[in-house]
């Protein structure tokens, strides 16, 4: 398949929307987010953001299927910021498409490239210097990357997919928001309650055998409440800010044609409960095994009703998935 047509850039004329985030990140902060991720990026995807192989596809089962659908006439998707390479991988087991996961750590493109690609899928990773290196492509995923990036990097990126991606082209963002300000209504106060007893689950479940978390678990805990060192709603990784609600709607609409919005998950839900599930399997992996489904389908329950009410309560980070197609 050829490459498609470069289209002429479509400069916007109106300013372009402010975003509460710094401006440029000095090279000072760039190399402590660099330090950030050497150190601990092992513990986002054993137990975090990424989670463990059996545990991801039931805790991101409420939107993962949604975006191969939106992605399934592409012919090649970029995966931009792919970390680790989970999604690329989940995608192309799902779509037609070749898949490139680029990344600006060669130490996660390292470890992207050394996992082992699902049969069938046509897939590679690449590392990159920043948005001027993007290539020309019929699909882009922006999967939990943004919010890691200064304003103008942000706005750099949206003018370059904007100069490169034909008509018709697919754009899938899905990035971490808060609602701040808005109150909790009782309704939405029981299903938080409820969905705190899922999380503390796991840990509860060791309890009934008559066992402790190991010290390795202990150790684990601490490093992860250490790695919330900025001030909130930052972290974990230092330049690593969620948007507001409504940043980052406003901005793909400044450049696309306006994006459809959902709310996908409400991460302190089914990510939390499989975090300590992850941490369980670390000292009662047939136990975890055993209980990992019928939580996690319980708390998806919970977390699907939360979704639905409305304001959002103001009470943690939400995914929001925007899709696009380029007019
Ligand atoms: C939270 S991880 C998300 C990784 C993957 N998309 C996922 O959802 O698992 C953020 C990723 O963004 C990458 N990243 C951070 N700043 C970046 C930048 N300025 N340009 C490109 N990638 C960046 C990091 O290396 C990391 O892999």
């Amino acid at each position: 398949m050829l490459a498609p047509p470069l289209r002429t850039a479509r400069k916007p004329t109106r300013p372009r929307p402010a975003l509460a985030r710094n401006e440029f990140t000095t090279p000072a902060e760039r190399a402590r987010e660099a330090r950030w991720w050497a150190t601990y990026a092992w513990i986002e995807e054993r137990f975090y953001w990424v989670l463990p192989p059996d545990l991801q596809p039931l805790a991101r089962q409420r939107y993962v299927q949604r975006i191969a659908d939106f992605l399934h006439d592409a012919v090649h998707v970029i995966d931009y910021g792919c970390g680790n390479g989970w999604i690329a991988r989940a995608l192309a087991r799902r779509v037609r498409a070749r898949v490139t996961g680029l990344d600006f750590s060669p130490a996660q493109i390292a470890l992207a490239r050394a996992t082992e690609v699902p049969a069938g899928a046509r897939i590679d990773f690449q590392s990159l210097a920043g948005p001027q290196d993007l290539p020309v492509a019929d699909a882009y995923l922006f999967h939990g990357v943004l919010h890691h990036l200064p304003a103008a990097e942000i706005h750099d990126l949206m003018n370059q997919v904007q100069r490169l991606a034909p008509r018709g082209a697919r754009l899938v963002f899905v990035e971490p928001a808060c609602f701040t300000g808005q109150p909790v209504g009782d309704a939405q106060r029981a299903l938080l309650d409820r969905i705190q007893v899922q999380v503390e689950e796991p840990a509860a479940a060791l309890r009934r055998l008559g066992r402790v978390p190991s010290a390795t678990v202990q150790r684990l805990r601490g490093i992860s409440s250490e790695r919330w060192w900025g001030e909130q709603p930052c972290g974990p990784s230092p330049l690593e800010r969620p948007f507001t609600g409504t940043e980052l709607g406003t901005v793909v609409a400044h450049y696309f044609e306006p994006p459809e919005l959902a709310v996908v998950q409400y991460l302190p839900a089914s990510l939390a409960v499989a975090s300590e599930l992850a941490m369980l399997a670390e000292d009662a992996p047939e136990l975890a095994r055993s209980i990992a489904p019928a939580l996690l389908g319980q708390v998806d329950e919970l977390e699907g009703l939360l979704l639905a009410s409305t304001p959002l309560p103001d009470s943690g980070w939400y995914l929001q998935m925007l899709t696009a197609t380029v007019p």
